[in-house]
């Protein structure tokens, strides 16, 4: 066989011809058939083979190329998973306070009265990773992992090899039954892991949390069984009928499943007894067996639960009650002046590394110039610092007694480290207030800044392009390749360059390895390079699947200040596609507009007229727009006989309380205002209305009792 780049361009074009329809060949006898007809290394050969030839002449890469099909045979990622329902997150509760408070606002909301206890379960948070497990008939049919909770990815043969997982359940589940529960490896099973990682010279895991989420992640499922996982079942997603009425009977029938369910789980009728079983748990903590970062308190009855309802991503039934932060002492290196996307200057200390509850420790942020000058922390100084969940770690004081006596307290700078500009602190127009931070005034010329909101745009809530991290997004930055979004695309048309660019690094980097080593240079050939095309081709493959992409999300990666994941959705949900929304944005009425937006401010809606009055921002994005299909926002999914009603309640609630009647009405697409106008669709009064029942007669708006407007949103 021809080498590829001894090809010629005619002789190309009929080999990558013969090799789609080869591998597509194949691809089918392997998928549809379970019948292949030739080796995983031939197979391999066949695709190495066409994303050599691609990469030579990447112009005649065909349409139906088998490169764009990754997830094929040798797939080197998951299919995703939309979740039925979505997986919510927890809000946190840190004191004993907060979780009194949580119960209050419970109450509150049902309209309890204050000496009404309610029932939770009280739960240990296990420090895994969650799972959704879906059965069907009482077979596990799929299981996937949360992602963000919208969509996760399709772990079922991994999961499959978990023995408290069972693949079939007894007893008499509901035909349809998603359970959700925790991931988790023991303390006993992650020393073993680790020291086998050692033994066959491979990186060790930092933690068990972090070897249970690599360990479900192993493309191979026959590493993920070699690996010993647990599962506690605690919650559950889409289900076709609730086999009990309360968390802890539901907890009950997952036992009756065959599902593992924690042990020290509880039911807890008063914020006596949920403070003193968090305390049990906490002196308890230490002799598990496996990691736990809390307790999760959750109403007991699925009645309450229902009403309550969530609030953006989290339930009101439920909070996790943390355990404290661990500390640990460590001496100040250095402080670096990273700067972000906004070019805010944000120091980070460097640390003399130190172990902190598992994890090596060795920056911790020190959020900005007045929080330095307030603790007084210098160059040198030991510190104490700590480290809660995923958050990252902070220093709490510094301990003068062992300061080096010559230091000298910390002068923060006036000017870009990066880029050379000057770094002001904005004073606010109306309340003449200092921000607290200092921003590069360099915008556009400024590389720091450039890079952040490349790496903005492909991070995971934004286009999401797997592959491409930070490190990448620098190089191709520092190489010419990139320097703002629409490039990132353009990277398609030249798989050659980035290719030289990721060898060339590639190269430096193990000759700098060697030379550490203090070993010859060498030129590696083969397996490496062959790794390399699959990188190439991968990567060109994650790019070109992202040119297809929600509104919503394409805002959101926009990096517009004050502009994030939800607001973005606001945006998205209202202008619905990306036409009305740059025809909404050039018009005279776009502040408006944006502003008579639920959930959106003054200062958000400037933003976004700032970003789009700066014509090089909207060049930009014009550029980026001829690579995209950009997909219109949906319509709400439920339409109810509400949605986009305004309403207004008035008097005395009998079933419910104003909040959560605002809460219901608010779910079902309905908006609620406190006044009434024109405007108004519909008032529902209950005893003792007054003014504005007047205003809604003469108005001519609709009128109705509570039992009428339940009536109208189906119970
Ligand atoms: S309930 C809607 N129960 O904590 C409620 N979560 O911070 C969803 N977790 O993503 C979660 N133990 O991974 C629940 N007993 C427990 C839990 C638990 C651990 C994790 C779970 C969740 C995270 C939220």
């Amino acid at each position: 066989m021809k080498p590829a780049d001894k090809l010629t361009s005619a002789e190309a074009q009929k080999e990558l011809d013969r090799l789609a329809r080869e591998i597509a060949i194949h691809d089918r006898r392997y998928h549809g058939e379970d019948a292949p007809t030739i080796s995983d290394a031939d197979y391999d050969a066949l695709r190495r083979r066409n994303a050599q030839i691609e990469a030579r002449f990447p112009l005649l890469v065909r349409a139906d190329s088998p490169s764009h099909r990754v997830g094929a045979k040798v797939s080197e990622k998951f299919a995703k998973v939309v979740h039925a329902r979505p997986m919510l997150s927890l809000d946190n509760a840190f004191s004993d306070e907060d979780v009194a408070d949580f119960l209050g606002r419970v109450r509150r909301f049902l309209g309890l009265k204050e000496e009404e206890d309610i029932a939770v379960t009280a739960e240990p948070k296990i420090d895994g990773l969650s799972a959704s497990l879906r059965y069907e008939h009482g077979v596990l049919v799929q299981g996937a992992t949360r992602g963000d909770g919208a969509e996760g990815e399709d772990i079922t043969a991994n999961l499959r090899t978990i023995s408290d997982i069972p693949l079939r359940l007894k007893g008499n589940p509901p035909d349809v039954l998603e359970v959700r529960g925790e991931v988790y490896m023991t303390h006993k099973a992650f020393e073993a892991l680790n020291q086998r990682q050692e033994k066959d010279g491979k990186p060790t895991y930092a933690n068990p949390r972090n070897a249970a989420a690599g360990s479900v992640r192993q493309l191979d499922p026959a590493i993920s069984a070699s690996r010993k996982l647990n599962f506690f079942a605690y919650t559950w997603g889409e289900i076709s009928e609730l086999p009990a009425k309360t968390q802890s009977g539901m907890l009950e029938k997952f036992t009756d499943y065959g599902f593992a369910v924690n042990p020290l789980v509880k039911r807890c009728e008063t914020l006596d007894q949920i403070l003193k079983f968090y305390s049990s748990i906490e002196s308890k903590r230490a002799k598990l067996g496996y990691d736990i970062d809390g307790v999760v308190y959750k109403v007991d009855r699925l009645d309450l639960q229902e009403r309550l309802g969530f609030v953006s991503r989290s339930p009101r039934w439920a909070i996790a009650h943390k355990f404290p932060a661990e500390q640990a002492e460590t001496v100040l290196e250095d402080i670096e002046i990273q700067v972000g996307r906004t070019g805010k200057l944000a120091p980070v200390a460097r640390l003399k590394p130190v172990t902190v509850g598992g994890v090596v420790v060795r920056n911790a942020t020190l959020h900005n110039e007045d929080e330095i000058a307030r603790k007084d922390v210098r160059i040198g100084d030991t510190v104490v610092i700590q480290r809660a969940g995923d958050v990252i770690p902070q220093i709490v004081r510094v301990l003068e007694d062992k300061r080096p006596k010559n230091s000298k307290p910390y002068k923060f700078p006036h000017l870009c480290p990066v880029c050379g500009s000057h770094a002001v602190r904005e004073v606010d127009e109306k309340t003449g207030k200092q921000d607290v931070d200092r921003r590069c005034t360099g915008g556009l010329i400024c590389d720091a800044q450039t890079v952040e909101r490349l790496k903005y745009f492909v991070a995971r809530d934004g286009f999401d392009i797997e592959g491409l991290g930070g490190t990448m997004i620098e190089l191709f930055h520092e190489k010419g390749l990139l320097k703002e979004p629409a490039d990132i695309f353009a990277l398609t048309e030249k798989p050659e360059k980035v290719s030289k660019v990721l060898a060339a690094h590639r190269a430096a980097l193990s000759e700098e390895r060697r030379a550490a080593e203090g070993k010859d240079p060498v030129k590696t050939k083969g397996k490496k390079e062959e790794r390399e095309d699959k990188v190439v081709e991968n990567l060109m493959a994650a790019i070109e699947r992202r040119r297809k992409i929600g509104l919503d999300r394409l805002i959101n990666a926009l990096g517009i200040r004050h502009v994030g994941e939800t607001t973005a959705r606001l945006i998205a949900r209202h202008y619905r596609t990306i036409n009305a929304f740059l025809k909404g944005m050039e018009s005279d009425e776009a502040r408006a507009e944006l502003e008579s937006l639920e959930g959106i401010g003054g200062v958000v809606a400037e933003a976004i007229c700032d970003f789009f009055d700066e014509p090089h921002n909207v060049k930009a994005l014009h550029r980026l727009l001829e690579w995209l299909d950009v997909t219109p926002m949906a319509a709400p999914a439920k339409s109810s006989p509400v949605s986009g009603k305004t309403v207004v309640f008035t008097g005395t609630l009998e079933k419910m309380t104003r909040q959560e009647a605002k809460a219901r009405a608010e779910s079902l697409g309905a908006k609620v205002s406190g006044s009434v106008s024109a405007k108004t669709d519909i008032v529902v009064a209950g005893p003792g209305a007054g003014s504005k029942l007047k205003d809604a007669q003469k108005h001519g708006v609709q009128v109705m009792d509570e039992d009428a407007w339940l009536k109208l949103i189906g119970g």
